[in-house]
């Protein structure tokens, strides 16, 4: 059965090769999972060499992993790692079908980031932007070619979370549409198309949750009541949990960007944000990295 919003599958693009803009975190577990799932050339970038081969490294570590616990035999091991390359030079993202970029999070890096690789990429690649809350039609606004950008959201950990949300943005083609469910589908995730609203559909949730808690601490009740108060539901994580997770930094900007459209809707953190830029823990740990208290 086809997807709410799905144009016919017929009309993907086939990836024979993905580029990755970034080398951070984020870009690092989107190339290991492209590589594994699609075993296609993964090329990434970065500002400079140091972060690339940062990033590459770390993803030949993730590889070596799992061949040790016997994930991968040592044939797909050796070719899995050579399919992930990285460089400074972009002109290697010529022959690139798919380019989905993790850089930072506002929207003229992201906008000049897409401009830069339009005029590289083939007229028909296609671009994907894994922004979590900023528009994408603001972000393709400076293309030429703002048809064949679509949003391509991941969740954290990228490995391990099922959804992808895939942000039919206006000028979003159904080529580029398909081709991005095609390629949620390859990687084993479970797709669904979003409006490009703010927050889209998940993060929109989330920062109900989010806010509210924050709310809940800077009005007096302790973090430690406001942080299990969800455990009836079952959650896989309490919200501080979740928030040291994505980063105070992220969860601070995600607030942020429902607050401004939606002032009487969404609270903005001024704590949450001071919290994250004196990169503060909000749940004590003990030496296997499991909470222990706040
Ligand atoms: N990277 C890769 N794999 C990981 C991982 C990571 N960081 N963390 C855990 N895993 C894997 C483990 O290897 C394990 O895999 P196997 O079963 O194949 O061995 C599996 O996940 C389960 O791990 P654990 O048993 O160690 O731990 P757990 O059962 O406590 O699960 C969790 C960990 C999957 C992270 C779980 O706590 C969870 O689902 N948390 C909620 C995460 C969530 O809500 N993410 C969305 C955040 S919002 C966001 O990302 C959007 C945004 O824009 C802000």
């Amino acid at each position: 059965k086809r997807p709410a919003g799905a144009p016919d599958k017929e009309l993907a693009r086939k990836i024979t090769k993905v580029g990755i803009v970034g080398a951070g975190l984020m870009a690092s577990q989107f190339a290991l999972l492209f590589v594994r799932r699609l075993q296609v050339p993964v090329v990434m970038t970065d500002l400079d060499q140091a972060r690339v081969d940062k990033g590459v490294a770390s993803v030949h570590e993730e590889l070596d992993k799992l061949a040790e616990k016997g994930r991968l035999d040592s044939d797909n091991h050796s070719r899995l790692k050579a399919l992930v390359t990285g460089t400074t030079d972009r002109s290697q993202f010529a022959d690139c079908d798919w380019v989905i970029e993790a850089v930072f999070e506002e929207v003229g890096v992201k906008q000049q980031v897409f401009a830069d690789f339009e005029d590289i990429v083939a007229e028909d690649a296609v671009l994907a932007t894994n922004t979590s809350s900023l528009s994408v039609e603001e972000i393709g606004s400076k293309l030429r070619h703002p048809e064949r950008l679509v949003g391509f959201h991941f969740f954290n950990p990228v490995a391990v979370m099922p959804l992808i949300e895939v942000v039919n943005a206006p000028a979003t083609n159904d080529v580029t549409l398909a081709t991005a469910m095609a390629v949620a589908k390859d990687l084993k995730k479970t797709a669904v198309i979003t409006r490009d609203r703010p927050g889209f559909v998940v993060n929109r949730i989330l920062a109900k949750v989010l806010g509210e808690a924050m709310h809940a601490v800077e009005t007096g009740t302790p973090i430690s009541v406001v942080d299990h108060a969800l455990d009836p539901v079952g959650l896989p994580m309490t919200p501080f949990e979740l928030l040291e997770l994505v980063g105070l930094k992220v969860g601070a900007h995600v607030l942020e960007s429902h607050h401004a459209p939606f002032p009487d809707r969404f609270f903005e953190s001024e704590h949450l944000n001071a919290l994250a830029d004196a990169n503060a823990k909000l749940i004590k740990r003990d030496g296997k990295g499991r909470p222990g208290g706040y």
